[in-house]
């Protein structure tokens, strides 16, 4: 293990507001990243700000006919305001435009110039003799040699996320003008990436630079070595650090030819990652070196897969060629979120915006960052809509972790006057882990803490929709201790057995309250509240817990007084939904409407059958609590299926188009009375109902939202 971790964060353009998409790709993966860190105690600093500079800051000042700085003036202050407001736990939110940001990428170039690791080069490139500029990156547009996007820009294609030259662009445009540009000779200097193709490839695919073990490339996602390799094996060539530009970073006036240069927005960004944590340094007294030139430093770049190229080749060459840095241990890139069907566009506004959400979904933050945990795009593309979004809170938030905590927190006031219960550890109760036996307060104690370390394993790796989940089952497994051991029916005749479901029921809240902080920091607070906590520490609070537990120690004591039962979550009504796409509808592009004369393929007829047969299926709603593949098996997902009266074990044959965590917190239909099956050495105890299109997609049959389990369908 590392002694200390910097984290850093995608800097985000301050050319508009931040979206769904830029929070699931790489805004709350890291945020929870280092909340967990801080949690376990580690010295860890969380560094962002925004990129300032480049062609996508001064095309908008043109656009709207101002000026740069006023542009990220506002964007800035904006970006910063909806960081805090959906609470990013930033140690630092810097800005480009700082002096500070100005010398240290200076410091850089020099360095490297000195170091012989640029070629001043005389090319052709792009010129729009109409407004008599050069058109690099985002001032030129034109279609993708890759998708055929026809509005690629000269550095990258939005839609499918490919890194580009302007020269790769077919039939080339200016942004600034529409005209067609002409080539024109300019001078640059190019850092010689190809002299730093060969260590790369090594470093990416083994984590050896010259003979030493850096990283575990084993823990790196495989997208993100997939694409770093597809770029390699074309060959890396020199690339231009510096652009004819009037906005952005001198080139150092020292060097001949600089005038009229700035640092390539390329160059200047990530480096922004160092001058932010030297801003920081200087406001709390540390040494900022330490994070940045030490070898017990963790660095990890949180980022979205279009940033992947800069940050796992062409950053780590320029800090090589620097030669004082340490390299990035992982770089958890994520994939794209794509919004109701479409991809998310900020030009397009097909996106939610985190600004407007926070206005419309005030004190509901959280239900907007486990939605995207829950929907989070680790391994590949996912999607937000916003029924998803309803139904994640509704039966996941609301009838798994609100109600259990106010089940908990009520009954303790009934029964107890708000007092934890003293208990007599040898009672015995039936366990919420495992229903079939008698559980032991030691033993539950253990098992909570084995999903607390099952989910700091999730952490460690960066499966963080994984990590969630596992923090769900906690509750789970609370709410089938209560349901199981009915403490309401109970109370009068089996008070002993009482008191011990119900301290432990406070040992789960507790451990859930913890759990919790890193992924929904606001409902922690309120849970502390609720529990009344003292304050929370800022480090090392979830290893107190796992070590108390560890030792079959509970986390609040008995005859502790709790605080006032609130509730966690409350449902989100179909008004509200249907409000929010209605404002998204009103955006739709017009040219991606689905055709209304789709021909569509028909099923025909089944023969007809008396009432009599149909009145013989017993068929009742659910939930889904738990989902898992099956071993051996590329059809069946195993579900664990709560009907109210009783668990069920589904094997479905939907592995092939849902992942287990897409399919946990679904409410489905069940066909109840199917006799048992057994496949793959498990029984099955009923069907879920689905329906098929004609290409044979699946698509989930529920009751509607937050209607109870088990009740008849007919
Ligand atoms: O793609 C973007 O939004 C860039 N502004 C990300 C920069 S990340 C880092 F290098 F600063
Ligand atoms: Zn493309």
């Amino acid at each position: 293990m590392k002694k200390r971790y910097l984290i850093t964060a995608a800097l985000p353009y301050a050319n508009g507001p931040l979206h769904i998409g830029h929070l699931a790709g790489a805004y709350l993966p890291a945020d929870i990243y280092a909340r967990y860190l801080r949690l376990m105690g580690r010295d860890v600093v969380f560094v962002c700000g925004s990129d300032e500079h480049g062609a996508a800051i001064t095309v908008k000042a043109r656009k709207e006919n101002t000026t740069p700085r006023a542009v990220v003036d506002q964007y800035h202050r904006m970006l910063e305001d909806t960081f805090e407001k959906i609470g990013i736990s930033f140690d630092i939110y810097h800005r480009t435009s700082e002096p500070i940001h100005h010398e240290t990428s200076q410091d850089f170039f020099r360095k490297l110039f000195d170091k012989q690791a640029f070629i001043e080069e005389t090319t052709e490139q792009y010129y729009d003799e109409t407004v008599g500029q050069f058109l690099a990156d985002r001032y030129i547009t034109g279609i993708c040699p890759v998708c055929a996007n026809p509005e690629a820009y000269g550095d990258q294609c939005e839609k499918c996320g490919s890194t580009l030259s302007p020269t790769d662009l077919k039939e080339p445009k200016s942004m600034l003008s529409g005209a067609v540009p002409v080539k024109r000779s300019t001078t640059h200097w190019f850092l010689r990436l190809d002299q730093h193709e060969s260590w790369l490839r090594e470093w990416i695919n083994t984590g050896i630079v010259e003979g030493e073990q850096l990283h575990d490339p084993a823990a790196w996602k495989n997208h993100v070595i997939g694409q770093c390799n597809s770029w390699l094996d074309q060959g890396l060539q020199p690339r231009a650090m510096t652009r004819d530009l009037d906005w952005g970073v001198d080139v150092p006036p020292e060097i001949p030819g600089s005038e009229g240069k700035k640092l390539y927005v390329w160059l200047d960004a990530p480096i922004g990652y160092i001058s932010a944590t030297k801003q920081w340094a200087l406001e709390h007294g540390k040494d900022w070196e330490l994070y940045w030139k030490n070898e017990d430093t963790a660095l990890i770049h949180f980022i979205g897969k279009d940033n992947i190229v800069f940050h796992c080749l062409i950053f780590p060459a320029i800090l090589k060629a620097h030669g004082d840095y340490i390299l990035p241990v992982n770089v958890p890139a994520n994939q794209f979120l794509n919004l109701e069907g479409r991809k998310l566009s900020t030009s397009k506004n097909w996106a939610v915006w985190v600004h407007e959400y926070c206005e419309a979904f005030a004190g509901q933050e959280d239900v907007l960052r486990y939605n995207m945990i829950r929907k989070m795009p680790e391994q590949s593309d996912s999607e937000f809509t916003w029924k998803g979004f309803q139904e994640t809170n509704n039966n996941e938030l609301v009838n798994n972790l609100a109600n259990f905590v106010n089940r908990v927190l009520v009954l303790t006031h009934k029964y107890y006057e708000g007092v934890v219960p003293e208990i007599n550890p040898a009672q015995s109760f039936k366990s919420g882990w495992n229903i079939d036996k008698t559980g032991q307060y030691g033993d539950e104690l253990l098992s909570i803490n084995r999903k607390l370390v099952e989910m700091t394993v999730e952490i460690e790796r960066f499966n963080f929709k994984e990590a969630m989940r596992t923090v769900m089952e906690i509750s789970s497994a609370g709410n089938a201790l209560l349901q199981f051991n009915e403490p309401w029916k109970t109370v009068k005749d089996a008070p002993e057995t009482v008191k011990i479901v119900m301290n432990l029921a406070l040992q789960y809240v507790a451990a859930l309250a913890v759990a919790v902080r890193p992924f929904l920091p606001f409902s922690a607070e309120r849970l502390r509240l609720m529990l009344n906590l003292p304050p929370w520490q800022d480090l090392g609070e979830l290893s107190v817990a796992l070590e108390r537990l560890s030792n079959q120690q509970p986390l609040v004591q008995s005859s502790h007084l709790i605080g006032q039962p609130e509730h966690l979550f409350s449902r989100i009504s179909d008004e509200v939904i249907e409000k929010q796409i209605e404002i998204l509808k009103a955006n739709e592009p017009v040219a991606d409407a689905v055709p209304t004369n789709t021909k569509i393929a028909y099923k025909p007829m089944k023969e007809t059958i008396q009432y009599d047969d149909f009145a013989k299926m017993d068929i009742r709603t659910g939930i889904i609590l738990s989902a898992e593949k099956v071993e051996k098996s590329k059809k069946l997902l195993k579900l664990s299926v709560d009907l109210g009266f009783e668990l069920r074990t589904i094997l479905s044959g939907i592995a092939e188009h849902f992942t287990p965590e897409e399919v946990v917190g679904k409410q489905v239909i069940v066909l109840a009375n199917l006799a048992p099956r057994t496949m793959m050495g498990t029984e099955s105890q009923g069907m879920i109902l689905m329906a098929e299109d004609a290409s044979g997609k699946l698509c989930f049959v529920s009751p509607a939202s937050g209607w109870p389990s088990g009740m008849g369908v007919q």
